[in-house]
């Protein structure tokens, strides 16, 4: 059991695995990708990332892209790797073309990369338990975040800072003082028995993590509400959590130093980790489709 890479259908040791210099993923960030958690071998919210990857490639006006060979290939290399509790990274560039802005005409093969490696959930678990600091820094991205792309230069360097000041994340702030989302997943809070979150827009990526997290609280019994929130407010409410798909649930017990409500993990962001237990654990107890696939 180990890391496995799969180049446009050729399994490889990762290491080995090269980009030719003229990949417009490597000169232009011309690319997308997604990450999906595999529990028990298979894929987790599975149709829902794939969706999102199809948005992606449509929005960046990719030529047409097989998905399903995409999604062969993924459960091939899943099972090569033996990899039961995981993740599986996959990009897919807009090819090899000497190096011009304008897209290559006429189009070339996309480039495809799947990496599937072993996840140890065990100290993003302790962390659940006990939650986590977080820093607030400036959201310096460009103007599309929706679009899962691997243009992450805003999100990294964030990222990098928040972890030298010992953070797990960095919430990002927008020119206007509203709090967007963070460097790898996204931000939640709770008022008033309400769950709420940033409205869906070109600021942020549509989070998969996070629209489960609204059918759970729905289906507890919370109400979900899309609202802006500035810093300060924040601060000032009575539950934040981070979700995303190698982080779950998680909770926030400070931001900039300051405790959100007493600096533990609050009751409704424990009812929605409890939630997303019972739906991970109903959807693993379902039958499987993975191995008709492979
Ligand atoms: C900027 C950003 N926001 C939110 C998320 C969470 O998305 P998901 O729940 O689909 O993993 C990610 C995940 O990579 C991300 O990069």
């Amino acid at each position: 059991m180990g890391d496995l890479a799969c180049v446009n259908g050729e399994m490889m040791a990762p290491e080995r695995a090269t980009v030719p210099i003229y990949d417009r993923g490597f000169l232009f960030g011309d690319s997308v990708y997604e990450v999906c958690r595999i529990y028990a071998g298979r894929c987790w919210l599975e149709a829902q990332h794939l969706e999102r990857l199809r948005r992606s490639l449509k929005e960046l006006e990719f030529p047409p892209y097989d998905v399903d060979r995409l999604v062969a290939r993924i459960y091939r290399t899943i099972r090569e790797a033996g990899v039961d509790e995981g993740l599986v990274y996959v990009q897919v560039t807009r090819g090899v073309a000497p190096r011009t802005h304008a897209f290559p005409n006429p189009p070339v093969e996309p480039t495809e990369v799947i990496i599937v490696r072993p996840f140890d959930d065990g100290p993003s678990a302790a962390l659940r338990e006990t939650g986590v600091p977080v820093v607030s820094r400036p959201d310096i991205r460009w103007k599309r975040c929706d679009i899962k792309t691997t243009n992450l230069l805003g999100n990294v360097l964030a990222n990098e800072s928040a972890h030298r000041e010992g953070a797990y994340e960095a919430v990002l702030i927008d020119s206007l003082g509203y709090v967007t989302e963070a460097t790898h997943t996204s931000v939640l809070w709770a008022r008033e028995g309400r769950v709420e979150a940033t409205p869906e827009g070109p600021e942020i990526l549509i989070g998969m993590t996070r629209h489960l997290a609204e059918r759970l609280a729905r289906r507890v019994g919370l109400p979900f509400v899309e609202t802006r929130v500035t810093l300060p407010a924040l601060l000032g409410a009575d539950e934040a959590f981070l979700v995303g798909t190698s982080t779950e649930v998680m909770p926030i017990a400070t931001i900039d130093g300051q405790p959100i409500g007493d600096g533990k993990p609050g009751p409704i962001t424990r009812r929605l980790q409890e939630a997303y237990r019972d739906e991970l654990r109903d959807w693993l107890a379902a039958p499987s489709p993975a191995p008709a696939r492979a």
